[in-house]
């Protein structure tokens, strides 16, 4: 278990792993950063692009630097991931593991309801093939669970709620 002290959020595409950080950061004192954020900023373009431009495998290595900072230099932060982030081999180095669960068929319909799906799916490269990613869901999801410490379990309940059943998690441990 890693002393670093940060919490590190893991889930599928479009789970609410930014609404959930959000909500922390409202409700405690933790500062929140998000590996896809970093990448975009590093590169000065979406990951759509990155994607289309350079690559999946490009984007894995931008992922595995990324995280080779965030076990280094990083502290007391939270730090969401996107949904593959969590192949890294230090994940576990970097702090507490809370991974946000839900059914893949309450996660579309979650990103379907939002008033901004249409760009919340175009944005994402990995979702715009729903069989692939069904696929994709299939085979991550005992993965997430393995290298959770802690579980949320999301479906049906507000960033707010997860957000504060998290931060009780965390306390308790
Ligand atoms: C990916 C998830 C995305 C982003 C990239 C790849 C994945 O992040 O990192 O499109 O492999 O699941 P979100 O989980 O924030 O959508």
């Amino acid at each position: 278990m890693s002393s670093r002290n940060n919490v590190v959020l893991i889930g599928f595409m479009g789970v609410g792993k930014g609404s959930v950080a959000r909500e922390i950061v409202k409700h405690s004192d933790y500062l929140a950063i998000d590996t896809d954020d970093l990448i975009e900023s590093m590169q000065n373009r979406r990951i759509k692009k990155i994607f289309e431009e350079d690559g999946e495998e490009y984007f894995r290595d931008l992922e595995k630097k990324v995280s080779c900072w965030l076990s280094t230099s990083v502290k007391n932060t939270l730090i969401s991931t996107g949904g593959g982030f969590y192949k890294q081999k230090n994940l576990k180095d970097i702090g507490i593991v809370v991974l946000l669960n839900s059914p893949f068929e309450s996660i579309i319909k979650r990103i379907k309801k939002h008033p901004n799906s249409v760009r919340k799916l175009k944005k994402r490269p990995l979702l715009n093939d729903l069989k692939k990613a069904k696929k994709l869901y299939d085979e991550r999801s005992p993965q997430y669970l393995k290298l959770a410490d802690i579980v949320i379990e999301v479906t049906n309940k507000s960033a707010q709620d997860c957000a504060k059943e998290l931060l009780k998690k965390i306390k308790k441990r």
